[in-house]
């Protein structure tokens, strides 16, 4: 969710304000995923390398994640949305694993999208961890990407704000994921550009490695 910063700074605003403004992007966005065939959308709140932001900013992300647990739980509900948030819980302020906990348990029930948070996440940290706790006898693919609680593959990862970088998202999950990368920044991207992207990835060629049409008929 790239560009907030930016998106206030070039208003003269400051940067909280571009936060609080992609709070509302969150809200187009996952409303309009499920009708674009996207089940689940993981949303990269908060990496475990933000702690090396002024305070004063990182204290407003804090409160705007309690803020949103709070608010939208009811509406995420309402709507079959199921929260859940990746990344570590141990270092969060006083009050917000609860409040993750509560929305979690609150939307367990919701089919329509999966909306995942991350947030103090870090992929690097996250299969090193799921790695540790699986032990060198119990490692394989299948295994490390449920000890990830990865949903599945990441198909399409989007960076919005002009940077192509992975910035240690989803490492693991997006070996084989198409890339979209645009300059919107994330407080005007919208239900179009979303579809955009997925118009972007239904195009692409994916051939995981082999050739389309494969050379040799596979089996049925
Ligand atoms: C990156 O843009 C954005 C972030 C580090 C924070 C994203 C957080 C939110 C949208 C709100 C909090 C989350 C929830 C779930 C309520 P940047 O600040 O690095 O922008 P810049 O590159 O323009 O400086």
């Amino acid at each position: 969710m790239d560009g907030n910063g930016r998106w206030a700074s070039a208003r003269g605003l400051p940067r909280g304000a571009g936060h609080r403004a992609g709070v509302k992007t969150i809200q187009r966005v996952a409303e309009a995923a499920p009708a674009l065939g996207i089940g689940t959308l993981t949303l990269y709140a908060f990496s475990s390398d933000n702690w090396r932001r002024p305070a004063e900013e990182v204290g407003g992300l804090m409160r705007l994640l309690r803020a949103y647990l709070r608010g939208e739980t009811d509406r995420l509900a309402r709507s079959g949305t199921r929260l859940t948030v990746i990344g570590r819980r141990d270092r969060l302020p006083p009050g917000i694993p609860e409040a993750i906990e509560r929305a979690e348990a609150a939307t367990a029930s919701g089919d329509r999208l999966h909306l995942r948070i991350a947030v103090d996440y870090s992929s690097r940290d996250a299969i090193l961890a799921a790695a540790a706790r699986l032990g060198p006898e119990g490692l394989s693919r299948e295994g490390l990407s449920e000890a990830l609680g990865a949903d599945g593959d990441v198909d399409l990862l989007i960076r919005t704000g002009g940077e192509k970088r992975l910035s240690d998202f989803l490492l693991w999950e997006a070996a084989y994921a198409e890339l979209h990368f645009t300059d919107r920044m994330w407080p005007d991207f919208g239900a179009t550009d979303l579809a955009a992207a997925v118009a972007d990835f239904t195009a692409r060629d994916r051939r995981f490695g082999g050739l389309n049409p494969p050379a040799v008929p596979q089996a049925a």
